[in-house]
């Protein structure tokens, strides 16, 4: 024991230094080239510059992200903004004619709570734009981005204070086609035409604990969805409007989910995983030939499955598929 005690001794000396050293080392390890972070400024990261495709900007010092912050940056592939709890703001244009950039990560910064309108514009191979775990009270405007790769991926996830998918949210942001991550947010309220001029392959609004209404006229305008989930919200009602595209729909814990609307307006359905059983008799009991069988999951994960006799058992997640997708 004698000799353990000596050797930790210094280090309580040793454990003062640091908290007085260790932001000011932070601060300049994180600005790379060629930026400039002034403590409680603006960041700035004028180019060309030869040869920098990603860019990473984690413990940023600074309060703003301005208009033409990355000027320039004509071979930037992807920029990720993380850790930076000093970052409140985001201006117009702040992300502007950057005709290289694929992927936009905006993460962990709780401080962040504007995003101004126009921040993202003329960003023509944006494939991935990440805003997660902000402060942001409004959807960000990505109307602008005009991107017109195909898949483009937008994952708006873990941001609570944000309440409304306004109308139109989406139009402009891409003219092929999308998958919409929106997860974990403060969501109560989809509007009507939220998702108006978009193609939709995937939807996901799961984990959005307060969800509560989606608009009936929400998928209006809409190409898709093929794929909605919906698990883990309040959502009472499905909008009966646009059902007729999704190929899978995902509703597990989704307790508010009483009714379901009919049979008949899901016309592609091929896979289904719902909270209550009795949806899923009441899908089986239609006389359909596309539905070939119905199969209970007693546990999803490993798969286990049996064929349903006549009654549909309580307490057990309830999956149905068709059969020809259950061969392969
Ligand atoms: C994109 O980057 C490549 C090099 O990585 C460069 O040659 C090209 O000029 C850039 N495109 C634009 C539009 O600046
Ligand atoms: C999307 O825009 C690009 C570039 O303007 C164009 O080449 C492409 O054909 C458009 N795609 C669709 C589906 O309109
Ligand atoms: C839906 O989008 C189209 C353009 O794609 C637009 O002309 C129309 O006004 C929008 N509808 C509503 C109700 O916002």
């Amino acid at each position: 024991m004698g000799w353990r005690s000596s050797a930790l001794r210094p280090l309580p000396g040793l454990l003062l230094l640091l908290p007085l050293s260790l932001p000011r080392a932070l601060r300049e390890a994180h600005c790379p080239e060629p930026c400039s972070c002034p403590p409680d400024g603006a960041l700035r990261c004028p180019g060309p510059r030869a040869g920098l495709t990603r860019l990473s900007l984690t413990y940023l010092p600074v309060k703003v992200i301005p208009s033409q912050a990355f000027r320039g940056l004509n071979e930037v592939v992807k920029i990720e903004i993380s850790q930076s709890d000093s970052l409140e703001k985001i201006e117009a244009n702040a992300f502007d004619n950057l005709l290289n950039l694929s992927e936009i990560l905006i993460q962990n910064t709780k401080n962040l709570l504007y995003i101004e309108p126009g921040a993202f514009t003329s960003l023509p191979r944006l494939k991935y734009l990440s805003i997660c775990n902000t402060g942001i009270r409004k959807l960000p405007d990505v109307t602008k981005i005009f991107s017109s790769e195909f898949n483009f991926i937008l994952e708006i996830c873990d941001n609570l204070h944000i309440t409304t998918i306004p109308g139109n949210a989406f139009q402009g942001m891409n003219n092929e086609s999308i998958t919409l991550k929106l997860y974990g947010n403060g969501f109560e309220e989809i509007q009507s035409h939220a998702f108006n001029g978009t193609t939709l392959i995937s939807l996901e609004l799961k984990q959005n604990a307060h969800l509560e209404k989606m608009h009936n006229g929400a998928f209006r305008g809409v190409t898709g969805p093929s794929i909605l989930d919906i698990s883990s919200t309040k959502l009472q009602s499905l909008p009966s409007y646009g059902l007729e595209s999704i190929q899978t729909l995902i509703a597990t814990s989704s307790y508010s989910l009483k009714k379901l609307p009919s049979r008949e307006k899901f016309t592609n359905l091929l896979d289904a995983t719902l909270t209550y059983p009795s949806h899923c008799c009441a899908f089986r009991n239609l006389p359909t030939r596309d539905l070939e069988a119905l199969y209970c999951f007693h546990d999803p994960q490993v798969g286990q499955n049996s064929r349903l006799g006549k009654q549909c058992l309580k307490g057990i997640l309830c999956s149905l598929r068709r059969y020809s997708q259950m061969r392969h």
